[in-house]
């Protein structure tokens, strides 16, 4: 049994890292920054060897108080996150992520504590030569453009954690997940956003022609690889990519929505230059190499889409709460 720190835990991967962690016997130290036990944290709450700490982690006391409960090791998922925000709020973006990780960090390393940091796809921005492994390159866009601060962000983080590794030998893992969708997740997203309106009786929204392409992952699938971060010696110092390596279109994802939905709605078209305005910038292409994370950890996505969608639109339906969020 390990107690393990996880921050960001309030929010869609943090939570559903807190259910497997406690449903395998693990005490849980909870982080997010709500006042109030976060929606998504509420069945957690109610089992043996959970603890919530309001906490942000820009702030070093707030995060060396949390420390005092000595976890054996920390999962550091806590960001600003979606396009909205990176082209709305950028220096936040760019300051949560940035301070944030090197807050945690730093307190674990005083403490020699196992630091797991879920970084993002994101970090390849526009490469064009998929599929890509975790050494390919990074190719992004002018940084006046808001676009590129979220993935700036977090190739910072990485050199962060890769410098606490190999400078100061903390043990380390950095999970770069690839469009990652599923229960709880804010309708933010194509996936959350599509199940989201559609389940609302309204026309999904497709930016652009609907050609640009992501691997869509189920979070079951994402769960079970940052489990195997936690235990493998073997993912120590390393840096992996997760994703289901099936490369599909924007217009694919939203219509295998409408099918797993049942729905005959007819998908729309935008702007997403007019939505998001001009600092945004697309990536044509997000295509994952993940031979490294099956010959180092055993990992290997099991769930395609119509298999994740499932259990994804099923919770949706059973949760009308959810169905009346503001989109975004
Ligand atoms: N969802 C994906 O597809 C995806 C893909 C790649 C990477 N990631 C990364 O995984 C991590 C989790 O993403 P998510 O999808 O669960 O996002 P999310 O927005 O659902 O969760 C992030 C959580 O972090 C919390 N947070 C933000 N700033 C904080 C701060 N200063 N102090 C404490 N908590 C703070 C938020 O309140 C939220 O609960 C992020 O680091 C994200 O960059 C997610």
């Amino acid at each position: 049994m390990t107690k393990v720190l996880v921050t960001g835990a309030g929010g869609f991967i943090g939570s559903h890292l807190v259910d497997a962690l406690l449903a395998r016997g693990d005490e849980v130290i909870a982080l997010d920054v709500g006042r109030k036990l976060p929606v998504n944290l509420t069945e957690a709450a109610g089992r043996p060897g959970f603890v919530y700490r309001r906490c942000d982690v820009t702030q070093p006391l707030a995060v060396r108080r949390a420390f005092g409960d000595r976890p054996g090791a920390v999962v550091h998922a806590a960001a600003t996150v979606g396009v909205a925000s990176y082209v709305a709020s950028p220096m936040e973006t760019v300051e949560s992520s940035v301070i944030g990780t090197r807050t945690v960090l730093r307190t674990a390393m005083e403490r020699s504590v196992r630091f797991v940091y879920l970084s993002s796809s994101e970090v390849f921005g526009r490469n064009p030569a998929v599929p890509w492994l975790e050494t390919a390159d990074r190719v992004l866009g002018d940084p006046s453009l808001d676009r590129w601060s979220y993935s700036s962000s977090k190739g910072l983080c990485e050199h962060l954690v890769n410098a606490a590794h190999t400078e100061h030998g903390l043990p380390t893992s950095i999970a770069r997940p690839f469009n990652i969708y599923g229960a709880r997740q804010r309708p933010a997203f194509v996936i959350p956003l599509t199940v989201h309106r559609v389940l609302n009786g309204n026309a999904p929204v497709v930016y652009g022609d609907g050609a640009q392409t992501r691997c869509f992952t189920y979070i079951a699938d994402l769960i079970a690889a940052l489990l195997l971060c936690l235990e493998r010696d073997s993912a120590v110092g390393e840096t992996f990519n997760f994703g289901f390596p099936k490369e599909r279109t924007i217009l694919e994802a939203v219509r295998a929505v409408l099918a797993a939905s049942g729905s005959d709605l007819i998908p729309t078209h935008a702007d997403a230059k007019a939505t998001f305005g001009a600092g945004f910038d697309e990536i044509p292409r997000r295509v994952p190499d993940v031979r490294k994370a099956e010959r180092v950890l055993g990992w290997v996505a099991r769930s395609d889409l119509p298999d994740g969608l499932r259990p994804t639109v099923e919770w949706a339906r059973a949760h009308p709460e959810w169905l009346r969020l503001p989109l975004g």
